[in-house]
């Protein structure tokens, strides 16, 4: 008996075994694409022999073993209301906007949700809660002050990163993200730059850095504050970072550096299931032409789209030979009769079919990580946020095309779709992308586990970090030597210009001595 505890106490201590953590996954933002993230990071957490909490707006109908819900529906709801008093955003309105504005409408949002979800009755009740955490996973979406809950356990922050490496978690953890090659995730451009988009992508990225130190993680900090008086700042919660997950990888976001606690695990969430709905699947299986599959993804509201827009999509899509799945929240819309329309479609399923020819989508990241991971081009209709970036990469690496929503017109759209399903080469490179994103040595959901369980083993694996974080912004950018430089340089010009005048001086004087 004695014997196999000690072969029991031995194993773990030469395997260094994490036997079954206790996770905290907080992915409280009130959007549906954010969650399916944050859930299929947890399920698939929950495989691994670990109990998974998760803070969410959502619920998930299926929750396997180990998996457990703080769920706030509330929020969704409280969102939708704050919309309201903001005068009922429509996102298709926002496509021309300025990113400067996108960044000021953002600074809003960030402080409305970040304060909501403290202000829970079920957040304040884990917060006076005796549990305990291993590890903390959060998503990093304009919520900084909820770094908060890593320190409140004395767990490792894990931050999560839906849009990949990118102005909002670099600094966190050293990142260097230079102007020259990584456009900042509000512009349109691809790592090549013109001196004009390099210039803009420059200034731009100070503009977003100014706000974030002068506003937003003051805003942040005093949030936090708001609630736990006696938290630490914020500048200290958000330079504490032991791991920064990122929802991305290198065949479809461009190839950046990462420093060593920064792991891309893009495509864990894709998991598409077996059976397609029977009348679906009789749809797709029947359309001897193909399927072309149109979603603007779960944030868009499709009746609010521009009613000439509206038409001129369905009257070129109506007029293919291609059958079509239209996602649409209206069922007495009158559609063409290719049409198969439903407010809500098995994205995943649908794309695995093999009838599926492209996907007309606004180019979210998860639509385009889905699109990639199994390998069918897309036609995107940019609108907000990254998705601007996402279309032109897709153009950039041939798999797609992008049209900017405002442009559309029965003659563009008509001549892009001829293009797109007519050349077989966006279907080739769809298929090198999607072998791309499926050649790694590991699964990327047995990547963020393996790093999950070493940053718990070595307490918050500190050794990973790089000294970036730890260093002023002038010390970082050396603007001190820099300063010291110059400052040399124009010291010796004005010692140089000094003697050469006295020299001069002297010499005329001389002359003039002589001439006289
Ligand atoms: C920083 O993280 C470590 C664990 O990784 C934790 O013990 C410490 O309390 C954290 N400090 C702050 C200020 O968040």
């Amino acid at each position: 008996m004695n014997n196999i505890v000690k072969c029991l106490v031995l194993f773990s201590v030469f395997t260094q075994n994490v036997l079954g953590l206790k996770i905290l996954v907080l992915f409280p933002l009130p959007a549906r694409s954010h969650y399916n993230l944050g859930v299929q990071l947890a399920k698939g957490l929950t495989q691994f022999g670990h109990e998974v909490t998760i803070v969410a707006a959502f619920s998930e109908p299926k929750p396997p073993k180990g998996f457990k819900e703080i769920y706030l529906p509330e929020l969704v709801e409280m969102r939708e209301n704050s919309d309201n008093e903001m005068g009922k955003v429509n996102m298709f309105e926002m496509e021309n906007i300025n990113p400067i504005f996108q960044v000021l409408f953002l600074n809003h949002a960030g402080a409305l949700w970040t304060d909501l979800v403290f202000n829970h009755t079920k957040v304040q009740a884990l917060l006076k809660s005796n549990e305990h955490f291993d590890v903390v996973i959060l998503e990093q979406f304009l919520n900084d002050a909820h770094k908060y809950f890593a320190y409140h356990f004395n767990a490792p922050l894990v931050l999560f990163s839906t849009v990949g490496a990118n102005a909002w978690v670099n600094n966190f953890v050293g990142n260097p993200e230079p102007a020259s090659y990584i456009p900042n995730v509000f512009l349109s451009y691809y790592q090549e730059m013109t001196f004009l988009e390099r210039m803009w992508n420059f200034i731009f990225g100070i503009i977003f850095e100014l706000n974030s130190q002068l506003y937003f993680y003051p805003k942040q900090n005093e949030i936090l504050h708001k609630y736990i008086p006696d938290a630490p700042h914020i500048n200290e919660l958000n330079y504490n970072i032991s791991l920064l997950l990122l929802n991305s990888h290198e065949s479809i976001n461009q190839a950046v550096p990462n420093v060593p606690n920064m792991v891309n695990i893009g495509g864990y969430h894709v998991d598409p299931p077996k059976e397609l709905p029977r009348d679906l699947k009789e749809f797709m299986d029947n359309a001897k032409d193909g399927v072309i599959y149109f979603s603007m993804g779960s944030n868009l509201v499709p009746s609010m789209m521009p009613k000439d827009k509206k038409e001129a999509i369905m009257k070129v899509l109506g007029s293919r030979k291609e059958k079509v799945l239209w996602k649409w929240d209206d069922k007495n819309l009158k559609v063409p009769s290719n049409f198969f329309v439903s407010n809500w479609f098995p994205q995943q399923a649908i794309l695995s079919h093999p009838n599926c020819k492209l996907f007309i989508t606004h180019g979210g990241l998860l639509s385009t990580t889905e699109t990639v991971y199994l390998g069918v081009p897309v036609l995107a209709f940019p609108i907000f946020g990254d998705q601007k970036l996402n279309a032109a990469r897709a153009s950039s690496l041939g798999f797609g095309k992008s049209l900017p929503f405002s442009t559309i017109n029965e003659h563009n759209l008509a001549g892009t779709l001829n293009e797109l399903l007519e050349n077989p080469k966006y279907h080739q490179n769809a298929k090198i992308r999607s072998q791309l994103l499926h050649d790694r040595p590991v699964k990327p959901i047995d990547l963020a586990n393996y790093w999950i369980e070493y940053v718990v083993r070595y307490k918050g694996a500190n050794h990973l970090r790089v000294a970036a974080v730890n260093l002023p912004f002038y010390k970082y950018h050396m603007l001190d030597v820099i300063g010291a430089v110059l400052g040399g340089l124009v010291l010796i010009a004005y010692l140089l210009s000094k003697l050469c005048c006295r020299r001069k001086a002297s010499a005329k004087s001389q002359s003039k001595e002589k001439g006289e």
